[in-house]
């Protein structure tokens, strides 16, 4: 993996406040000493924070994301919502969508789609999430629904390099358990042929979420088809997600 461009993903959820702030000094001084590495540290803090980490990272190698947006297009009439141009204006390049965690709240592949369009269209990066539950990987559906939910998620878009694509098992997501390597190995390489063949991304990116820590990237590591890592629980320590970044590279 050590040869390859990966991307680090904090997802902080719903979590964090203006004292926050603080954590990343440690993360920004740690990627202005390892400038040779191949690696992109994107951040994504809650909405309130988009403004105080944009201008905290201005001028480092640390990117900026939001956790969701509207899927209409902006200045819309939509109570409590933030639409792709605000989050482009406020200097985030990335936008995660089809989290688990947003799906479970209501969002359908139908919103995805609408999200991922309108993010184009605003020149905004997409990170999106797909995954399976336990039942359903128990049930051998795995396969079929990364496919349903990545074909739905993709219908009608031609420009498909801004594209990440996270595979977060559901099971995993904040529970401490990751797939078998071996297992999880077979997985990224089928997902990887199937946006190559069927989804027609040139360059497909996969990263990984669910329980990434800075015990387990080293077998996580060792998959070396992963474009890198969508990290929740551990990115709020500055420490442990240096430290998942320095083992991804030792
Ligand atoms: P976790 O969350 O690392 O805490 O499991 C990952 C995610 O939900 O993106």
């Amino acid at each position: 993996m050590t040869n390859k461009f990966i991307h680090f993903i904090a997802n902080w959820k719903m979590f964090g406040d203006i004292n926050s702030i603080n954590s990343l000094n440690k993360v920004i001084k740690f990627s202005n000493i390892h400038k040779k590495n191949k690696y992109r540290i994107i951040y994504c803090p809650p909405y309130t924070l988009l403004n105080l980490f944009s201008r905290k990272v201005k001028n480092t190698r640390i990117m900026l994301g939001a956790q969701n947006c509207h899927h209409e297009q902006n200045n819309s009439a939509f109570t409590g919502s933030i639409s792709a141009k605000m989050i482009k204006k406020i200097g985030a390049k990335y936008v995660i969508v089809g989290h688990s965690e947003v799906r479970a709240d209501g969002e359908t592949d139908l919103i995805i789609n609408k999200k991922i369009k309108t993010l184009i269209n605003n020149g905004l990066n997409i990170i999106l999430c797909v995954g399976e539950t336990l039942s359903q990987r128990k049930k051998k559906q795995t396969y079929k629904i990364l496919k349903n939910q990545i074909s739905r998620a993709l219908k009608g878009i031609k420009k498909k390099n801004n594209i990440l694509i996270a595979y977060e098992p559901i099971w995993s997501i904040g529970t401490g358990i990751i797939p078998k390597i071996f297992d999880l190995d077979k997985d990224i390489k089928y997902l990887k042929n199937f946006l190559l063949k069927k989804i027609k991304i040139k360059k497909p990116k996969i990263l990984y979420g669910g329980s990434v820590n800075d015990k387990n990237i080293i077998d996580l590591k060792k998959i070396d088809i992963l474009d890198g890592f969508l990290i929740g629980g551990a990115s709020h320590s500055p420490k442990k997600f240096i430290d998942i970044i320095k083992k991804t590279f030792i």
